[in-house]
């Protein structure tokens, strides 16, 4: 069975019989024209469809708890529809501590993460009943046992450790292996449980966590790193006589972002999971655990394409054609940063033949400002409408106002419906933080 991360496109995309491409019932032409763009557009369907796919992977197994990582995409009301498939949130500072809550998430279901979070946070987090916390260095297991015996608490905590476990995918978003800022590298981990353990008494800790990269397309890592965990705690185990319940295994499972891409289905990853649990837990003489899945870019990816509206072009004497567009590496950094590589369509008429090669530019005063290089495309014209598939992850949320250009609406479709979820910026907004000095005023 297929699973919606390996789909290129939102799963209720269609050719409407204007011709023109169609997401969750609504037309991309319209809501161009409607809402203006650049714009970002999720699919509800898509988002809900993958969330249950999901859960339904891992269904034979009773002990496992899903949580969204916020940083791929999260606004309010994406909060709202995780939070109603039954999903925690993974969070990593104040800004999504604060959306989860606002939004009514259950702050139980949570989970804390992040290499340098500051006594606020952490105060924060406490203060609302965030169910876990990933502590992933020496000082922030002293911080947190003050801030919890502060509030009079006793935390339940994970220790983030690297795993020692390389993956295939860009040097950037690999995270596991030895060589890493995050977590606590595995020779360290007996000296954190040794002051746990012995002198922070408002910290207990429940398990271990670990995230490997993102964009992943090799099942056998997600075997290895429940092996990696569970043989750690088999040794925390016979050492200190500890009885640690949960493994947190991080997100990371790849998407399609082009025709070539193979990512697994989440029921292959599920089934690495669940196998090298069943052989590793009576291995190392444990309990089956509490498992803990931080997808991000899975569920959030495949749902979100964006619409840019084409404008000038140049063709340079003898070399490439560039097509220019109204947004770029603002909206979309991932081509500059990590040479991302997308897949985009006319929406207004996705049917003619692509005969033509061009790089699709962005907007802002970059040479690097390119969103697809060599594009096969139907020959373009001014007021064109792109329609970029898979920006739904690590688009809005890595977005700048770069050239002081304002950050795009996201709009949320469903049964031809649309609604705004989040508003686009206007210059008012823009400048609403700027002060100038007494000094400079005239
Ligand atoms: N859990 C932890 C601890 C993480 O650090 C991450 C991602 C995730 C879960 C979610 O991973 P995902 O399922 O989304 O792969 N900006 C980069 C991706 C950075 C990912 C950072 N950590 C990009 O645009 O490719």
């Amino acid at each position: 069975m297929t699973t919606a991360n390996q789909s290129l496109k939102p799963i209720t995309t269609k050719i409407n019989e204007k011709g023109h491409i169609e997401i969750g019932g609504c037309d991309l032409v319209e809501l161009a024209d409607k809402y203006a763009t650049p714009l970002y557009v999720f699919d509800e369907a898509t988002i809900r469809t993958i969330a249950r796919q999901y859960k339904s992977a891992f269904a034979s197994y009773d002990k496992v708890s899903m949580l969204y990582a916020s940083k791929a995409f999260m606004t309010k009301a994406i909060v709202r529809i995780l939070d109603e498939e039954g999903f925690g949130f993974d969070m990593v500072s104040g800004g999504e501590i604060y959306t989860a809550h606002k939004a009514g998430a259950d702050m139980k279901k949570c989970l804390f993460n992040g290499n340098n979070k500051s006594y606020d946070e952490l105060q924060m987090a406490v203060e609302l009943g965030v169910g876990l916390i990933s502590v992933d260095n020496f000082l922030e297991l002293a911080l947190l046992n003050d801030v919890a015996k502060s509030n009079n608490k006793v935390v339940d905590i994970l220790l983030r450790v690297t795993p020692g476990i390389e993956c295939h995918t860009h040097e950037y978003i690999q995270t596991g292996h030895l060589d890493s800022k995050f977590g606590f590298d595995l020779t360290q981990v007996d000296s954190a449980v040794e002051l746990i353990v012995d002198e922070y008494k408002n910290l207990n800790l429940v398990g271990l966590h670990a995230h490997i990269g993102s964009q992943i397309f090799e099942t056998s890592i997600y075997y290895d790193e429940v092996e990696v965990l569970l043989k750690e705690m088999g040794r925390l185990k016979e050492k200190y006589g500890l009885n640690l319940t949960h493994i947190n295994l991080g997100g990371g499972l790849g998407i399609k972002y082009t025709e070539d891409d193979m990512p697994p289905s989440i029921n292959e990853i599920a089934e690495k999971i669940i196998s090298s649990i069943k052989a590793n837990a009576p291995k190392y003489n444990l309990d089956e655990p509490e498992i803990h899945i931080e997808p991000g870019r899975s569920i959030i990816g495949t749902s979100g394409v964006t619409l840019y509206t084409v404008g000038s072009s140049k063709q340079v004497p003898k070399g490439r054609k560039y097509v220019a567009v109204d947004g770029g590496m603002a909206d979309n950094p991932r081509p500059s940063l990590y040479q991302a590589v997308y897949t985009a369509d006319v929406a207004n008429r996705p049917s003619d033949a692509k005969t033509e090669t061009v790089t699709i530019a962005g907007r802002f005063c970059e040479s690097g400002d390119i969103l697809i290089k060599d594009a096969e495309m139907p020959p373009l014209e001014e007021g064109d409408i792109l329609c970029f598939y898979d920006t739904g992850a690590y688009g809005y949320s890595m977005s700048s106002n770069y050239n002081r250009v304002l950050k795009p609406a996201a709009v949320l479709v469903n049964n031809s419906q649309s609604d705004i979820i989040i508003d686009r910026e206007s210059y008012e907004h823009l400048v609403s933080l700027d002060r100038i000095p007494e000094r400079l005023k005239d």
